[in-house]
């Protein structure tokens, strides 16, 4: 009897599935049939991604043994339908073997789905998303995707784990560097492009486009404590006022993936989040994407201490919401079981096999399985001229000058000023790129030293000294820099964190300059030299001592290839700076989270002098070192008050313009952000001091006077109200056109009712 069935099952498996032999791009009904004809394990295997092996060489063990390589043995998966998608590979041949494996010598043909982490740029590495956001310029953030795409693409890839649409607060937490900052409209808008550009705006199906994945799902960058992994502790409210809208902007502009995160959201794991995964997802949104987990997340359901074992663990985020189990392998191991006996019905498998075999459809891989994976346009598309001019624009335009006390900058390149460029971010390669790369070659990157030489008309007027480490003093370090500085007209000091300072795991628990590079600059200063800091970082810092009184600040975040040459091009000025700050400088690390749309609670401190028993830090004003949005060009630009052009009652359903007169006062052109902050007077939640709702990218000219207006509707002034529906109430709002979140001349309106 059991040697009978196993040669029935052996047939079967051996029976080649019929469906898509004649159906290129299957519709939902051939997808259908296929699934009537998978087994549960090959079903499971669909709902399986992998980290990529590829040593084709056996080890020494797997010689001695005569055992197969480990890239042979995940070749066999892939061929016994195991395995549905693989990633972090290395590229077009090697993506050619698993796909030969998976639609030419599996049974069920189905194409093998390549992933991968292409945060910032694939091979050529851009600014960190953190950066990206300072520029307030989603069409490029669209561009650079697009060209991130077409990278990736031409290696096998077809499926990115990103965009990190992840709001981040707390500056502590290392992952803000990953995403758009603490704001909502910035982070919607950033989310939206990147997803535009990473599937080609609707084109999923062309061989350079990319499925998108927001991450992480949800709230996992309100982390407590700013510390990674840990709960997050949020209301309801917050949640969907200021969590969930970048994820549902990401939605909108078609993302057809999503990453549910590692931590817990008030007691619920997010792997388990059935009421956002399902209810949310699924029934509110009717979202028909693909759920993810994140690495190994089902798994860690042991350890949250909501899952038994392996097999409830797979169980439990499986029914949740959870389509494709990530590293684990629980699904693999344990679905089959579980259908088997009952735990898991067979209608839920196929619901996920079918977001899963739908999505392989729609990048086009039943029809072209091998289009994304050309050794020749791999050849032809990595590292371009173009792909690096972008990339050089995009650092110039996420540069943010903070500070710029007496007109010190730009320099001049080819008067005879003499130069030290001081500090422990002088070179390279290390700490150009940033964190989150996985393709990068980091000697490919261009360091400030390097920049600064190519633009200077005598390159012997630089001076380079390190100084210091990044995080302990070396031996004579300051008194060489001392010497370096006393030679020179003035100090370029290029200092702040390592890479490995954020990013995953990264979390610090004091936000400043290392102590050694604060004592570096505190010894630089005493040479009365005027001092240019270049604050590299990936995250908001607290500044102090002789960095934050530093005659001019530009922080340059990690700009990726050509972090030297656009440098370099703002500090000669053949740029002027144009980025704005996606985070809030707090004045002390205490202070964090620290955010500007904040709530005025019941005792708002006044400006000026302290007042006891008011929302204050007793030692401390509640104003930031330097606000979100702020950031300076190389000429003052004068903003007139906020008006309303003609009536200021906004009707229920209709538009208001509002505007505001702008004036470069300088003799050099300006890229303004003009922003426009939205505050509800009385509501019946409460509600942010100040939300950023628009913002807009202006040229001016030397001496330009222009108005600058925006057109407001009631979408404009929706929020989630105290039934967590979205709503508008009638009332009065203030309104700025401002430079900053701090910064304008309010003026307020009424919305009347329907
Ligand atoms: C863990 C990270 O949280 C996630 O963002 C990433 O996509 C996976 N690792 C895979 O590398």
């Amino acid at each position: 009897m059991f040697t009978m069935l196993k040669r029935l099952a052996a047939l079967l498996i051996g029976a080649t599935v019929t469906a898509l032999a004649k159906a290129a791009a299957p519709d939902d009904a051939a997808i259908d049939a296929l699934i009537g004809q998978m087994t549960t394990a090959e079903k499971a295997g669909q709902l399986t991604l992998v980290a990529a092996v590829y040593e084709h060489e056996p080890s020494d063990r797997e010689r001695a043994r005569g055992e197969p390589t480990a890239m042979q043995r995940q070749l066999d998966e892939i061929r016994r339908g195991r395995i549905g998608a693989v990633f972090n590979g290395i590229g077009a041949a090697w993506a050619r073997q698993l796909q030969r494996a998976a639609v030419e010598q599996s049974r069920t043909k189905i194409p093998v789905l390549i992933s991968v982490d292409a945060i910032h740029g694939f091979r050529t590495i851009f600014p960190v998303p953190l950066a990206e956001a300072a520029s307030f310029d989603p069409a490029l953030a669209e561009r650079v995707a697009r060209a991130t795409a077409v990278e990736a693409t031409a290696a096998g890839v077809a499926w990115n784990l990103a965009p990190n649409v992840d709001i981040a607060r707390d500056a502590r937490w290392g992952r803000g560097v990953e995403g758009a900052g603490e704001d909502v409209h910035l982070a919607q808008v950033m989310a939206a492009a990147r997803v535009r550009g990473y599937q080609k705006n609707g084109h999923l199906g062309d061989a350079d486009a990319m499925l998108a994945t927001p991450k992480h799902f949800a709230g996992y960058g309100a982390a407590e404590g700013g510390l990674d992994y840990n709960v997050a502790e949020l209301s309801e409210r917050t949640l969907h006022q200021v969590y969930l809208p970048p994820f549902k902007a990401a939605f909108d502009a078609g993302a057809g993936a999503v990453m549910a995160g590692f931590h817990e959201i008030g007691g619920i794991p997010s792997m388990i989040h059935h009421r956002l995964l399902t209810g949310l997802l699924r029934d509110q949104w009717r979202w028909d994407g693909i759920v993810v987990s994140d690495y190994a997340a089902d798994h860690e359901l042991i350890e949250h201490g909501v899952a038994r074992d392996d097999r409830d663990a797979a169980r439990r985020a499986f029914m949740a919401g959870v389509d494709v189990s990530m590293t684990s392998r629980l699904y693999q191991q344990y679905l089959p079981d579980l259908v088997a006996s009952g735990e898991v019905p067979m209608a839920r498998l196929d619901q996920a096999v079918r977001r899963v075999l739908r999505t392989k459809r729609n990048l086009g891989l039943f029809d072209a399985p091998y289009a994304r994976m050309d050794v020749a346009r791999e050849r032809a598309q990595t590292r371009t001229a173009s792909t690096r001019a972008l990339a050089r624009e995009a650092a110039q335009r996420a540069i943010v000058m903070l500070r710029n006390q007496n007109g010190l900058l730009p320099l001049a390149p080819t008067t005879s000023t003499r130069i030290a460029l001081i500090g422990p971010m002088a070179g390279g390669p290390a700490d150009l790129n940033g964190p989150w790369t996985v393709f990068d070659d980091r000697h490919d990157a261009v360091s400030v030293e390097t920049g600064l030489r190519e633009a200077m008309t005598d390159p012997t007027r630089l001076s380079v000294t390190r100084g210091s480490d990044i995080e302990v003093p070396i031996a004579g370090g300051i008194e060489a820099a001392v010497a370096a500085a006393q030679q020179a007209d003035v100090v370029v000091l290029a200092i702040g964190e390592s890479e490995s300072m954020s990013g995953e795991a990264q979390s610090r628990t004091d936000i400043v300059v290392p102590a050694a590079q604060q004592a570096l600059a505190e010894a630089v200063k005493a040479t009365g030299k005027p001092i240019v800091v270049l604050l590299r970082t990936g995250r908001a810092l607290a500044l102090s001592g002789a960095v934050r009184d530093a005659d001019a600040i530009l922080v340059t975040w990690f700009l990726g290839a050509e972090t030297g040459h656009a440098i370099a091009d703002l500090l000669f000025g053949k740029v002027a700076p144009s980025g704005r700050l996606p985070v809030s400088f707090p004045q002390a690390a205490g202070q964090v989270p620290y955010y500007y749309a904040h709530k005025n609670t019941g005792r708002p401190p006044p400006p000026g002098p302290m007042r006891e028993y008011t929302a204050r830090y007793r030692d401390l004003t509640a104003a930031p070192l330097y606000p979100f949005g702020h950031g300076l060009g190389y000429a003052r630009v004068d903003y007139g008050a906020t008006q309303i052009d003609g009536s200021d009652q906004l009707a229920w359903d209709g538009e208001l313009s509002v505007s505001a007169r702008l004036h470069n006062t300088g003799t050099r052109p300006v890229d303004e952000v003009v922003q426009l902050y939205l505050h509800d007077r009385i509501a019946s939640v409460t509600r942010p001091v100040r939300e950023l709702r628009d913002f807009q990218r202006v040229t001016l000219a030397p001496g330009e006077q222009r108005t600058v207006s925006f057109r407001l509707r009631r979408d404009a002034l929706t929020f989630v109200g105290e039934a967590l529906r979205t709503i508008a109430e009638p009332g009065e709002f203030d309104v700025w056109i401002a430079p900053s979140a701090t910064g304008g001349t309010p003026t307020r309106f009424t919305l009347l009712g329907p």
